[in-house]
């Protein structure tokens, strides 16, 4: 009798997880090359205590280069050189920046360092973005690695190039 309930109450308790779908804790995005470029790669975003742990990895890029990495305002690569992505996700209004500093586009990540292989991959925890709903979220922006270093001085792009391979921030 005792079992019988327990197991009627997890059912009931199941169906009610079942009814609000789990917060996303993760999302992944595929970068595919933009348009002549040979450039692609993946980068994941998980849930780490308060931060969201960003790895990314890329391939065929110009070796031994450095090369711009942002988040992009829209997750949307459809005209092929990467630009309906718009710029960088920048939900608080600031300058373009470096890492470290507290004035910089929330989308505005490490560079991608190529090896001579052409190569590359960024690990950071970061605060200023979220995988939970609100202004800072990235689910459903862009992805984009840039063919140029960026020099996180000018506004508000870093001069890093043209976009060689973009990609979409989805949930999963
Ligand atoms: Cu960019
Ligand atoms: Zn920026």
């Amino acid at each position: 009798m005792k079992s019988l309930f327990a197991f009627a109450a997890a059912t009931i308790l199941l169906a009610a997880c079942q009814t609000t779908p789990p917060e996303p804790l993760r999302a992944t995005a595929q970068l595919q090359p933009t348009k002549g470029n040979k450039t692609f790669g993946e980068a994941t975003f998980e849930q780490v205590g308060d931060k969201v742990r960003v790895v990314v990895f890329v391939q065929g890029l110009k070796p031994g280069q450095e090369h711009g990495l942002h988040i992009h305002e829209v997750g949307d690569c459809s005209s092929g050189d990467g630009m309906s992505t718009k710029g960088h996700f920048n939900p608080f209004g600031k300058p373009h920046g470096p890492q470290g500093s507290a004035e910089r586009h929330a989308g505005d990540l490490p560079a991608l360092k190529a090896n001579k292989a052409g190569r590359a991959n960024v690990q950071i925890d970061l605060d200023i973005i979220t995988l939970t709903p609100g202004p800072a979220s990235i689910i459903g922006r862009g992805l984009i690695a840039h063919a140029d270093p960026d020099d996180y001085k000018t506004q508000p792009t870093g001069n890093a190039g043209a976009r060689i391979a973009c990609g979409v921030i989805q949930p999963g």
